[in-house]
Protein backbone atom coordinates (compact mmCIF):
# COMPACT_ATOMS: atom_id res chain seq x y z
CA UNK A 1 0.00 0.00 0.00
CA UNK A 2 1.32 3.34 -1.05
CA UNK A 3 1.47 6.34 1.93
CA UNK A 4 -0.41 8.12 -0.05
CA UNK A 5 -3.51 6.06 0.51
CA UNK A 6 -3.79 6.94 3.76
CA UNK A 7 -5.99 10.00 2.36
CA UNK A 8 -8.39 7.70 1.24
CA UNK A 9 -8.97 5.44 4.27
CA UNK A 10 -9.82 8.77 6.03
CA UNK A 11 -12.04 10.18 3.51
CA UNK A 12 -13.93 6.83 3.53
CA UNK A 13 -13.98 6.73 6.93
CA UNK A 14 -15.94 10.24 7.20
CA UNK A 15 -18.22 8.21 4.51
CA UNK A 16 -18.51 5.71 7.66
CA UNK A 17 -19.52 8.76 9.64
CA UNK A 18 -16.23 8.39 11.47
CA UNK A 19 -14.23 11.74 11.26
CA UNK A 20 -10.45 11.35 12.60
CA UNK A 21 -9.90 12.54 15.98
CA UNK A 22 -6.89 13.75 14.85
CA UNK A 23 -5.25 16.57 13.78
CA UNK A 24 -4.45 16.94 10.05
CA UNK A 25 -1.92 19.69 10.24
CA UNK A 26 0.94 20.97 12.55
CA UNK A 27 -0.89 23.96 13.98
CA UNK A 28 -3.93 22.56 14.97
CA UNK A 29 -1.57 19.33 16.70
CA UNK A 30 0.32 22.02 18.02
CA UNK A 31 -2.46 23.68 19.88
CA UNK A 32 -4.50 20.75 21.12
CA UNK A 33 -1.45 18.84 22.70
CA UNK A 34 -0.50 21.92 24.52
CA UNK A 35 -3.90 22.83 26.27
CA UNK A 36 -3.75 18.79 26.50
CA UNK A 37 -0.29 18.34 28.46
CA UNK A 38 0.58 18.77 32.44
CA UNK A 39 2.41 22.20 32.23
CA UNK A 40 5.54 21.55 32.86
CA UNK A 41 6.05 18.45 30.11
CA UNK A 42 4.76 21.62 27.63
CA UNK A 43 7.42 24.02 28.96
CA UNK A 44 10.20 21.33 28.83
CA UNK A 45 8.48 19.81 25.21
CA UNK A 46 8.07 23.31 23.35
CA UNK A 47 11.29 25.82 25.16
CA UNK A 48 14.28 26.47 23.48
CA UNK A 49 17.79 27.82 24.44
CA UNK A 50 17.31 31.92 24.90
CA UNK A 51 15.31 33.46 23.52
CA UNK A 52 14.60 30.61 20.90
CA UNK A 53 15.09 32.43 17.69
CA UNK A 54 17.45 29.31 16.83
CA UNK A 55 14.27 27.43 16.90
CA UNK A 56 12.03 29.28 14.69
CA UNK A 57 14.75 30.12 12.17
CA UNK A 58 14.89 26.21 11.86
CA UNK A 59 11.67 25.89 11.32
CA UNK A 60 11.16 29.26 8.82
CA UNK A 61 14.57 28.15 6.71
CA UNK A 62 12.11 25.64 5.13
CA UNK A 63 10.39 28.50 3.10
CA UNK A 64 13.57 29.66 1.57
CA UNK A 65 13.76 26.18 -0.45
CA UNK A 66 10.56 25.59 -3.36
CA UNK A 67 9.99 22.19 -4.98
CA UNK A 68 9.41 22.47 -8.94
CA UNK A 69 6.40 20.03 -10.14
CA UNK A 70 7.65 18.10 -13.55
CA UNK A 71 4.58 17.12 -15.34
CA UNK A 72 3.97 14.10 -17.80
CA UNK A 73 5.79 12.06 -15.47
CA UNK A 74 3.25 9.72 -15.09
CA UNK A 75 4.57 9.23 -11.09
CA UNK A 76 2.02 6.82 -10.15
CA UNK A 77 4.16 4.48 -7.63
CA UNK A 78 6.95 5.91 -5.85
CA UNK A 79 9.41 4.91 -4.66
CA UNK A 80 10.69 6.24 -1.20
CA UNK A 81 12.71 3.40 0.35
CA UNK A 82 16.31 4.29 1.91
CA UNK A 83 19.26 2.29 1.76
CA UNK A 84 21.44 2.77 4.51
CA UNK A 85 24.15 0.47 6.75
CA UNK A 86 22.98 -2.22 5.13
CA UNK A 87 19.15 -1.95 6.02
CA UNK A 88 16.39 -1.50 4.05
CA UNK A 89 13.67 1.56 5.20
CA UNK A 90 10.74 1.68 3.74
CA UNK A 91 10.88 5.60 3.55
CA UNK A 92 13.05 8.09 4.51
CA UNK A 93 11.15 9.02 8.01
CA UNK A 94 12.89 8.27 11.47
CA UNK A 95 11.64 9.28 14.98
CA UNK A 96 14.74 11.51 16.45
CA UNK A 97 15.90 10.68 19.85
CA UNK A 98 13.70 12.53 22.44
CA UNK A 99 14.54 12.35 26.32
CA UNK A 100 11.03 12.85 28.11
CA UNK A 101 9.11 11.04 25.18
CA UNK A 102 8.92 8.27 28.38
CA UNK A 103 6.48 11.29 30.02
CA UNK A 104 4.43 11.66 27.31
CA UNK A 105 1.72 9.21 27.72
CA UNK A 106 -0.43 8.92 30.98
CA UNK A 107 0.83 5.71 32.27
CA UNK A 108 4.59 6.95 31.72
CA UNK A 109 5.36 4.32 29.48
CA UNK A 110 5.96 6.80 26.26
CA UNK A 111 9.10 4.95 25.36
CA UNK A 112 7.32 1.97 24.62
CA UNK A 113 4.36 3.38 22.62
CA UNK A 114 6.96 5.36 20.46
CA UNK A 115 8.25 1.35 19.51
CA UNK A 116 5.16 -0.04 19.29
CA UNK A 117 4.44 2.81 16.89
CA UNK A 118 7.47 2.34 15.14
CA UNK A 119 6.89 -1.47 14.80
CA UNK A 120 3.30 -0.41 13.38
CA UNK A 121 4.70 1.93 10.77
CA UNK A 122 7.99 0.97 9.91
CA UNK A 123 9.30 4.27 11.01
CA UNK A 124 12.18 3.62 12.74
CA UNK A 125 13.16 5.92 16.30
CA UNK A 126 16.38 6.95 18.07
CA UNK A 127 15.77 6.46 21.45
CA UNK A 128 17.60 8.25 24.04
CA UNK A 129 19.28 7.43 26.92
CA UNK A 130 16.82 9.02 28.75
CA UNK A 131 14.07 6.60 28.98
CA UNK A 132 11.31 5.88 31.80
CA UNK A 133 11.36 2.22 30.67
CA UNK A 134 14.58 -0.05 30.49
CA UNK A 135 16.26 0.18 27.00
CA UNK A 136 15.88 -3.71 26.74
CA UNK A 137 11.99 -3.35 27.34
CA UNK A 138 11.43 -1.29 25.01
CA UNK A 139 13.40 -3.02 22.18
CA UNK A 140 11.16 -5.61 23.18
CA UNK A 141 8.21 -3.66 21.53
CA UNK A 142 9.85 -2.83 18.24
CA UNK A 143 8.94 -6.16 16.33
CA UNK A 144 11.16 -5.84 12.77
CA UNK A 145 11.69 -2.35 13.00
CA UNK A 146 15.41 -1.54 13.93
CA UNK A 147 15.81 0.88 16.06
CA UNK A 148 18.71 2.84 17.34
CA UNK A 149 19.98 3.84 20.55
CA UNK A 150 21.71 7.34 21.49
CA UNK A 151 23.66 7.45 24.20
CA UNK A 152 24.27 10.26 26.10
CA UNK A 153 28.18 9.57 26.81
CA UNK A 154 28.75 9.61 30.48
CA UNK A 155 31.86 10.73 32.22
CA UNK A 156 32.07 7.36 33.36
CA UNK A 157 33.94 5.21 30.48
CA UNK A 158 32.62 1.64 31.98
CA UNK A 159 29.27 2.71 32.10
CA UNK A 160 29.07 4.01 28.28
CA UNK A 161 30.32 0.48 27.37
CA UNK A 162 27.53 -1.00 29.74
CA UNK A 163 25.10 0.96 27.91
CA UNK A 164 26.39 0.39 24.38
CA UNK A 165 26.60 -3.53 25.16
CA UNK A 166 23.53 -3.62 26.81
CA UNK A 167 21.30 -1.74 23.70
CA UNK A 168 23.74 -4.68 21.20
CA UNK A 169 22.65 -7.12 23.23
CA UNK A 170 19.04 -6.04 23.58
CA UNK A 171 18.64 -5.70 19.41
CA UNK A 172 19.52 -1.92 18.61
CA UNK A 173 21.04 -1.49 15.20
CA UNK A 174 22.61 1.63 15.80
CA UNK A 175 24.46 3.67 17.78
CA UNK A 176 23.99 7.70 17.92
CA UNK A 177 25.96 9.81 20.11
CA UNK A 178 24.67 12.85 21.02
CA UNK A 179 27.54 15.39 21.14
CA UNK A 180 25.89 18.78 21.72
CA UNK A 181 24.77 18.10 24.98
CA UNK A 182 26.80 17.36 27.52
CA UNK A 183 25.24 20.49 29.70
CA UNK A 184 21.86 21.63 29.11
CA UNK A 185 21.59 24.95 27.25
CA UNK A 186 19.85 28.13 28.73
CA UNK A 187 16.36 27.91 28.65
CA UNK A 188 14.66 30.28 29.81
CA UNK A 189 10.88 29.19 30.04
CA UNK A 190 12.77 26.19 32.70
CA UNK A 191 14.61 27.98 34.38
CA UNK A 192 11.51 29.96 35.22
CA UNK A 193 9.99 27.13 36.97
CA UNK A 194 12.79 25.77 38.04
CA UNK A 195 12.01 22.51 35.13
CA UNK A 196 14.23 19.92 34.85
CA UNK A 197 13.10 16.37 34.57
CA UNK A 198 16.02 14.32 35.70
CA UNK A 199 16.55 16.65 38.59
CA UNK A 200 13.42 15.44 39.69
CA UNK A 201 14.01 11.76 39.22
CA UNK A 202 12.31 11.11 35.90
CA UNK A 203 13.93 9.44 32.78
CA UNK A 204 16.60 7.44 34.56
CA UNK A 205 15.62 3.93 33.89
CA UNK A 206 18.51 2.90 32.05
CA UNK A 207 20.71 4.14 34.75
CA UNK A 208 18.91 2.40 37.82
CA UNK A 209 19.11 -0.60 35.99
CA UNK A 210 22.53 -0.83 35.03
CA UNK A 211 25.24 -3.04 36.92
CA UNK A 212 27.89 -0.15 36.31
CA UNK A 213 25.84 2.47 37.79
CA UNK A 214 24.25 0.72 40.75
CA UNK A 215 27.57 0.10 41.79
CA UNK A 216 28.50 3.56 41.94
CA UNK A 217 25.26 4.02 44.02
CA UNK A 218 26.24 1.38 46.31
CA UNK A 219 23.18 -0.21 44.79
CA UNK A 220 20.96 2.43 47.12
CA UNK A 221 17.58 2.74 45.81
CA UNK A 222 16.85 6.60 47.34
CA UNK A 223 16.32 9.10 44.44
CA UNK A 224 18.37 11.35 46.12
CA UNK A 225 21.19 9.15 45.76
CA UNK A 226 20.28 8.48 42.17
CA UNK A 227 20.00 11.44 41.28
CA UNK A 228 23.00 13.19 42.66
CA UNK A 229 24.96 10.15 41.01
CA UNK A 230 23.16 10.66 37.92
CA UNK A 231 24.47 14.32 37.78
CA UNK A 232 27.44 13.47 38.57
CA UNK A 233 28.19 11.26 35.76
CA UNK A 234 26.06 12.32 33.19
CA UNK A 235 27.96 15.26 30.67
CA UNK A 236 31.12 14.08 29.39
CA UNK A 237 32.40 16.88 27.15
CA UNK A 238 34.01 14.18 24.46
CA UNK A 239 37.00 15.74 22.29
CA UNK A 240 38.55 14.02 19.34
CA UNK A 241 40.56 12.56 21.57
CA UNK A 242 37.78 10.15 22.66
CA UNK A 243 36.67 9.19 19.76
CA UNK A 244 38.86 6.09 19.23
CA UNK A 245 37.70 4.93 22.15
CA UNK A 246 33.94 5.66 20.91
CA UNK A 247 34.71 3.57 17.82
CA UNK A 248 36.13 0.81 19.88
CA UNK A 249 32.95 0.16 21.59
CA UNK A 250 30.76 -1.53 19.01
CA UNK A 251 30.88 -2.33 15.52
CA UNK A 252 27.25 -1.69 15.21
CA UNK A 253 27.15 1.67 12.82
CA UNK A 254 28.28 4.76 14.84
CA UNK A 255 26.35 7.89 14.16
CA UNK A 256 27.72 11.27 15.51
CA UNK A 257 24.43 13.69 16.36
CA UNK A 258 24.87 17.27 16.64
CA UNK A 259 27.48 17.73 13.47
CA UNK A 260 26.59 21.13 11.30
CA UNK A 261 30.15 22.37 10.50
CA UNK A 262 31.51 20.85 7.76
CA UNK A 263 35.03 20.24 8.98
CA UNK A 264 33.65 18.32 11.68
CA UNK A 265 32.17 15.75 9.12
CA UNK A 266 35.10 15.22 7.84
CA UNK A 267 36.75 14.88 10.54
CA UNK A 268 34.70 12.51 11.90
CA UNK A 269 34.45 10.37 8.73
CA UNK A 270 38.07 10.15 8.78
CA UNK A 271 38.29 8.87 12.58
CA UNK A 272 35.59 5.88 11.40
CA UNK A 273 31.86 6.84 12.09
CA UNK A 274 29.58 5.62 9.72
CA UNK A 275 27.09 8.47 9.64
CA UNK A 276 26.68 12.36 10.53
CA UNK A 277 23.76 13.44 11.53
CA UNK A 278 23.31 17.39 10.40
CA UNK A 279 21.38 18.85 13.72
CA UNK A 280 21.06 21.57 16.13
CA UNK A 281 18.91 19.82 18.66
CA UNK A 282 15.74 22.00 17.41
CA UNK A 283 17.24 24.98 19.03
CA UNK A 284 17.29 23.49 22.89
CA UNK A 285 21.13 24.01 22.86
CA UNK A 286 22.55 26.79 21.46
CA UNK A 287 20.87 29.99 20.41
CA UNK A 288 22.20 32.26 17.93
CA UNK A 289 23.21 29.62 15.52
CA UNK A 290 21.90 29.26 11.79
CA UNK A 291 19.09 26.74 11.22
CA UNK A 292 20.20 23.51 10.85
CA UNK A 293 18.88 23.15 7.19
CA UNK A 294 20.98 26.35 6.51
CA UNK A 295 23.97 24.30 7.58
CA UNK A 296 22.86 21.09 5.86
CA UNK A 297 24.27 21.60 2.40
CA UNK A 298 27.60 22.24 3.89
CA UNK A 299 28.23 19.51 5.46
CA UNK A 300 26.63 17.24 2.50
CA UNK A 301 29.27 18.36 0.18
CA UNK A 302 31.80 17.61 2.53
CA UNK A 303 30.64 14.24 3.32
CA UNK A 304 30.60 13.77 -0.46
CA UNK A 305 28.22 10.52 -0.05
CA UNK A 306 30.73 8.34 2.23
CA UNK A 307 28.23 8.19 4.52
CA UNK A 308 24.78 8.54 5.31
CA UNK A 309 23.36 12.00 6.32
CA UNK A 310 20.78 12.12 8.88
CA UNK A 311 18.77 15.37 9.31
CA UNK A 312 16.41 17.45 12.13
CA UNK A 313 15.44 20.76 13.02
CA UNK A 314 12.26 22.07 12.16
CA UNK A 315 10.87 19.38 10.04
CA UNK A 316 6.84 19.85 10.60
CA UNK A 317 5.20 18.29 7.58
CA UNK A 318 5.55 16.39 4.84
CA UNK A 319 6.49 18.86 2.85
CA UNK A 320 9.73 19.51 4.77
CA UNK A 321 10.47 16.11 4.86
CA UNK A 322 10.65 16.44 0.82
CA UNK A 323 12.72 19.49 0.99
CA UNK A 324 15.36 18.44 3.66
CA UNK A 325 15.95 14.80 0.69
CA UNK A 326 15.83 17.13 -1.74
CA UNK A 327 18.64 19.05 -0.85
CA UNK A 328 20.45 15.53 -0.02
CA UNK A 329 19.64 14.13 3.34
CA UNK A 330 19.72 10.31 3.75
CA UNK A 331 16.88 10.45 6.18
CA UNK A 332 14.69 12.97 8.10
CA UNK A 333 14.04 13.24 11.93
CA UNK A 334 11.21 14.44 13.57
CA UNK A 335 11.26 15.55 16.84
CA UNK A 336 8.37 17.82 18.45
CA UNK A 337 5.54 16.84 16.24
CA UNK A 338 5.44 13.00 17.28
CA UNK A 339 5.81 14.33 21.33
CA UNK A 340 3.07 16.23 20.70
CA UNK A 341 0.98 13.38 18.76
CA UNK A 342 1.82 10.58 21.34
CA UNK A 343 0.75 13.53 23.92
CA UNK A 344 -2.45 14.05 22.60
CA UNK A 345 -3.21 10.93 21.02
CA UNK A 346 -0.97 7.52 22.83
CA UNK A 347 0.17 5.06 20.20
CA UNK A 348 -2.95 5.63 17.97
CA UNK A 349 -2.19 9.39 18.09
CA UNK A 350 1.09 8.69 16.76
CA UNK A 351 1.20 6.05 14.25
CA UNK A 352 -1.74 8.73 12.73
CA UNK A 353 1.27 11.67 12.72
CA UNK A 354 4.17 9.45 11.30
CA UNK A 355 1.05 7.85 8.77
CA UNK A 356 -0.45 11.64 7.78
CA UNK A 357 3.19 12.79 7.61
CA UNK A 358 4.30 9.71 5.06
CA UNK A 359 0.58 10.36 3.18
CA UNK A 360 1.57 14.13 2.55
CA UNK A 361 5.29 13.90 1.56
CA UNK A 362 4.16 10.87 -0.81
CA UNK A 363 1.51 12.85 -2.18
CA UNK A 364 3.56 15.74 -3.25
CA UNK A 365 6.06 13.39 -5.01
CA UNK A 366 3.14 11.64 -7.23
CA UNK A 367 1.65 15.43 -7.82
CA UNK A 368 5.38 16.63 -8.89
CA UNK A 369 6.45 13.81 -10.87
CA UNK A 370 8.94 12.55 -9.02
CA UNK A 371 8.99 8.64 -8.72
CA UNK A 372 11.83 8.17 -6.77
CA UNK A 373 14.01 10.25 -4.02
CA UNK A 374 16.38 10.91 -6.81
CA UNK A 375 13.89 13.12 -8.59
CA UNK A 376 13.19 14.99 -5.91
CA UNK A 377 16.89 16.38 -5.47
CA UNK A 378 17.24 17.35 -9.33
CA UNK A 379 13.74 19.78 -8.65
CA UNK A 380 14.66 21.46 -5.64
CA UNK A 381 15.86 24.95 -5.79
CA UNK A 382 16.39 28.14 -3.78
CA UNK A 383 13.40 30.52 -3.15
CA UNK A 384 14.00 34.44 -4.26
C1 LIG B 1 11.73 17.54 24.60
C2 LIG B 1 12.92 17.17 23.79
C3 LIG B 1 13.85 16.29 24.32
C4 LIG B 1 14.96 15.92 23.57
N1 LIG B 1 15.83 14.98 24.06
C5 LIG B 1 16.87 14.58 23.30
C6 LIG B 1 17.70 13.53 23.74
O1 LIG B 1 17.49 12.93 24.79
N2 LIG B 1 18.75 13.19 22.96
C7 LIG B 1 19.02 13.82 21.77
O2 LIG B 1 19.99 13.50 21.09
N3 LIG B 1 18.21 14.80 21.33
C8 LIG B 1 17.14 15.18 22.03
N4 LIG B 1 16.30 16.14 21.57
C9 LIG B 1 16.55 16.74 20.24
C10 LIG B 1 15.87 15.95 19.12
O3 LIG B 1 16.51 14.72 18.90
C11 LIG B 1 15.87 16.75 17.80
O4 LIG B 1 17.20 17.09 17.50
C12 LIG B 1 15.00 18.00 17.88
O5 LIG B 1 13.77 17.71 18.50
C13 LIG B 1 14.76 18.57 16.48
O6 LIG B 1 14.09 19.78 16.56
P1 LIG B 1 12.51 19.93 16.29
O7 LIG B 1 11.83 19.02 17.22
O8 LIG B 1 12.19 21.37 16.58
O9 LIG B 1 12.27 19.57 14.86
C14 LIG B 1 15.17 16.50 22.29
C15 LIG B 1 14.22 17.37 21.77
C16 LIG B 1 13.09 17.70 22.50
C17 LIG B 1 12.06 18.62 21.88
Amino acid sequence: MAFADYQYEIYFSALAGRISDFPMDYETLERRASAAMDPSLLSYVAGGAGDESTQRRNVKAFDNWGLVPRMLVGATERDLTVEAWGMSFPSPLFMAPVGVVGLATGDRHGDIAVAQASAATGVPSHFSTLMEDSLEDVAANLGDTPGFFQLYTPKNRDLAASFVERAEKAGYKGITVTLDTWVPGWRPRDLATGNFPQLRGHVLKNYTTDPVFQELTGGSEDPQVIVGTWASVFGNSLTWEDLDWLRSLTKLPLILKGITHPDDANRAIDAGVDGIYCSNHGGRQANGGLSSLEMLPSVLESVDNRVPVLFDSGIRSGSDVVKAIGLGATMVGLGRPYVYALSLGGVPGLVHQLRATLAEADLLMAINGYPNLAAVRENVQPAN
